[in-house]
C-alpha cells in the first residue's frame, strides 16, 4: 500500500495520486452534512425499527463518510438508533483505499463497488462530491487527480442529474441529499453563460422533481458550493 497520506477534516488519509485527493473546499461538505445530520436525528421517534442511513456517492478515500462516521457515532450509539454507513464508488481501486482508511479509524462503514445510488434501496441521507467539473475547461486545467474523478460530462452537470434522480427514490420521506458543485468557479474561465445554465439546469431539475431545495452554502471564497435538497 503506497503511503502518501492527505490531511481531511480532522486527519490524514490515505490517498495514492490513483484516487482523487481529497480537498478543503470538501470539508465544508461534512460540516454542512453533519449539521444537517444531528438535527435530522434528534427528530427521530424512538425506538426506532428500520435503520438510519447515510450514504456518501463517490467516495474515493472514503475520507467524507469516514468523517461523517467519526463525529456522530457516539450520538447515534448514545441514543440508541441503529444505523448503516456505506461509501459507494465505481473504482475498486479507490473502494480498496477506502477500506484501508476505514480499518484504520476503525470505523464501522461498509464500502461498495457500484455506479452512483444503483446498490442502494433506501437512506435517510446521500452525501456526495461528484465529479462535476465540465470537459470545456479540460484543456484549461492542471489537475493530477484520474479524469474519471474530475470530469462529469461535457457540461459537468450530467452526473450531479444522475445522482438527483435516483436520490428522489432512494430518499425516505424528509430525507436529504447534500452535494459539493463548482459552478461557482466557472466565472474564472469566462464561461458565465455555462455557470448559469448549470446552476438553472440542477436548480429546476430538482423542483420538477419535487426536492425542497435550501439555500447553498458559500465556501471561503464566497463561491457556491455546497447544495441541499430534502425529500
Ligand atoms: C471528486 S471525486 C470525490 C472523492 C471523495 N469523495 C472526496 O471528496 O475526496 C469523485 C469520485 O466519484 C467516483 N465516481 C465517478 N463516477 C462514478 C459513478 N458513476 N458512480 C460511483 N462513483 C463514481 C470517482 O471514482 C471518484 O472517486
Amino acid at each position: 500500500m503506497e503511503e502518501k497520506k492527505v490531511f481531511f477534516f480532522e486527519d490524514y488519509f490515505l490517498a495514492p495520486e490513483y484516487v482523487f485527493q481529497p480537498r478543503p473546499e470538501t470539508e465544508l461538505l461534512v460540516e454542512t452534512a453533519i449539521e444537517h445530520i444531528k438535527e435530522y436525528i434528534y427528530k427521530i421517534s424512538k425506538p426506532k425499527k428500520d435503520k438510519f442511513v447515510i450514504v456518501d456517492v463517490g467516495t474515493g478515500s472514503g475520507c467524507i463518510i469516514i468523517s461523517i462516521y467519526k463525529k456522530i457515532e457516539r450520538m447515534l450509539n448514545y441514543l440508541e438508533i441503529p444505523y448503516k454507513m456505506i461509501g459507494i464508488d465505481i473504482d475498486m481501486k479507490a473502494i480498496k483505499i477506502a477500506v484501508h482508511n476505514s480499518k484504520t479509524f476503525n470505523s464501522c462503514v461498509d464500502f461498495i463497488l457500484g455506479n452512483l445510488l444503483e446498490p442502494i434501496k433506501k437512506a435517510d441521507f446521500i452525501v456526495s462530491n461528484p465529479p462535476y467539473v465540465s470537459l470545456k475547461v479540460k484543456d484549461k486545467i492542471t489537475v493530477s487527480d484520474p479524469p474519471h474523478t474530475i470530469f462529469g460530462g461535457e457540461k459537468g452537470y450530467e452526473i450531479i442529474l444522475k445522482l438527483i434522480a435516483q436520490a428522489y427514490s432512494v430518499l425516505k420521506e424528509n430525507g436529504f441529499l447534500i452535494i459539493e458543485v463548482g459552478y461557482d468557479d466557472l466565472k474564472f474561465f469566462a464561461l458565465e453563460e455555462l455557470k448559469n445554465e448549470y446552476k438553472k439546469e440542477i436548480f429546476s431539475f430538482a423542483k420538477n422533481i419535487g426536492l425542497k431545495i435550501f439555500p447553498p452554502v458559500n465556501d471561503y471564497n464566497k463561491l457556491e458550493r455546497i447544495l441541499i435538497f430534502q425529500k
